[in-house]
């Protein structure tokens, strides 16, 4: 059993819902109306990049292809994100409702739940629970008696790689292949698993789907800011007395998250994981918000006592640890980066070489082929220039720029 430690059960994801009233509703409304109300709300999707769930939804049903394809992204690799496993553990019906409305609103048959290989031991709940809804006819033919709506779910387990996380490579690995990810375009809503148009949403995104189409698009707005409608599960850890899940409405401030978790003499917070942004104090109104700071999910809270230096060391290694290997500057660039923070710690590092360091960052965050390859610099930058009173430059003759 998963303690969970959920700590603030918010406005939408964990509040109130009569159990199918998404479903019954999508089901009365039709396809196209379901697909109007999503994108009506603004609602855009959990798993970090953002992107306008109806939008996707919209993409995939206009293709005219008898084979489609829902799959849930239940991979939560983020160094500090542990949010979905609430749901995979506690609310895995309202997640599979999600999947079938979006089923029914894409025209797709069948749907995967791609969950990571950490998570193994959800496993046979997760079955239980979608045999249980074979038997509800909520899974199988013409479900609750929608005559031609045929839908069912398959899990599928990951292996352990992070980058299985990203929607192509997690497409790639779903069809056998190793998990690499793929040139875009095509896009996975035009070609997607196995060839087919194919919507990959994160776990909270089907979850919050319920809700808004059970209570509507100006309900859903009313909750957050005007860019970023809703609420945010946010998985909190790190040096704060209570560390957990949280809900919060977009438009919360990080001093208020600290607040929250009772954190003292905090120095920074990394919003979004390793491949996020580390907050310093003196930035701590910013918002938790697609216009400020956009998140997954993952929230660490670093004390007086850490030292950066250290904290971008970390997450570098475990990007080079992940990366695929694939492309060049994510490949070849992780490496220069950490060999630059050993020459910060042992003050070998002069400021010619550091400028150097971060424009490679910039070539990374545009070069490399992937979501991970773009964001792994981002860590390290904010940790440069946030936290210059963690390291000294070497001063060096002009020759030799280390
Ligand atoms: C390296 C990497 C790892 C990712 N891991 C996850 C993940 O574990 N879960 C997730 O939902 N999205 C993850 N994403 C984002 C997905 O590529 C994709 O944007 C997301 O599943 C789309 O769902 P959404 O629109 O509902 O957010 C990752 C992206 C990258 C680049």
């Amino acid at each position: 059993m998963t303690n969970n430690k959920t700590q603030r059960k918010g406005p939408v994801v964990f509040s109130d819902i009569e159990s199918l009233s998404g479903l019954k509703k999508a089901l009365e409304l039709g396809s196209d109306k379901v697909v109007d109300i999503i994108k009506e709300s603004k609602f855009r999707g959990r798993g970090g990049a953002g992107f306008p769930t109806g939008l996707k939804w919209g993409l995939a049903a206009a293709e005219n292809e008898q084979e489609k394809y829902v799959v849930c992204n239940a991979d939560e690799g983020e160094p500090g994100t542990f949010k979905d496993r609430v749901l995979l553990t506690e609310y895995p019906k309202l997640l599979f409702e999600g999947m079938i409305i979006a089923a029914f609103a894409i025209g797709a048959e069948k749907g995967y739940l791609y969950l990571r290989a950490e998570y193994k031991s959800f496993l046979a709940e997760l079955e239980n629970e979608l045999a249980q809804m074979r038997k509800d006819n909520l899974l199988g033919n013409n479900i609750l008696g929608k005559e031609g709506f045929n839908f069912d779910i398959e899990i599928l387990l990951g292996a352990g790689a992070y980058i299985c996380g990203e929607e192509t490579a997690l497409i790639e690995s779903m069809e056998g292949n190793r998990g690499e990810p793929r040139n875009r375009p095509p896009f996975p809503v035009n070609t997607g698993f196995n060839g087919h148009p194919t919507i990959v949403n994160n776990v909270e995104t089907f979850a919050a789907a319920v809700h808004i189409i059970s209570k509507g698009a100006e309900w859903f707005k009313s909750i957050g800011t005007k860019d970023s409608t809703g609420s945010k599960l946010l998985s909190i850890s790190g040096d704060c007395l209570k560390p957990g899940v949280y809900e919060v409405p977009f438009g919360t401030s990080i001093k208020e998250i600290l607040k929250m978790v009772e954190a003292k003499d905090t120095k920074a917070v990394q919003v979004g994981g390793a491949s996020g942004t580390c907050v310093p104090k003196k930035q701590f109104n910013r918002l938790i918000a697609y216009e400020d700071l956009s998140t997954g999910g993952s929230v660490i809270i670093f004390s007086n006592k850490r030292n950066m230096l250290e904290v971008a060391k970390n997450f570098l290694e475990f990007f080079e640890e992940e990366s695929c290997g694939q492309c060049t500057p994510c490949r070849e660039g992780l490496p220069v980066l950490l060999e630059a923070v050993d020459a910060l710690e042992r003050g070998q590092c002069s400021k010619e070489y550091l400028k150097d360091v971060v424009n490679l960052t910039e070539t990374m965050q545009i070069a490399a082929k992937c979501g991970l390859g773009q964001s792994c610099p981002n860590a390290f930058v904010s940790i440069i220039n946030n936290f210059k009173e963690e390291y000294s430059l070497a001063k060096i003759n002009k020759k030799e720029k280390r």
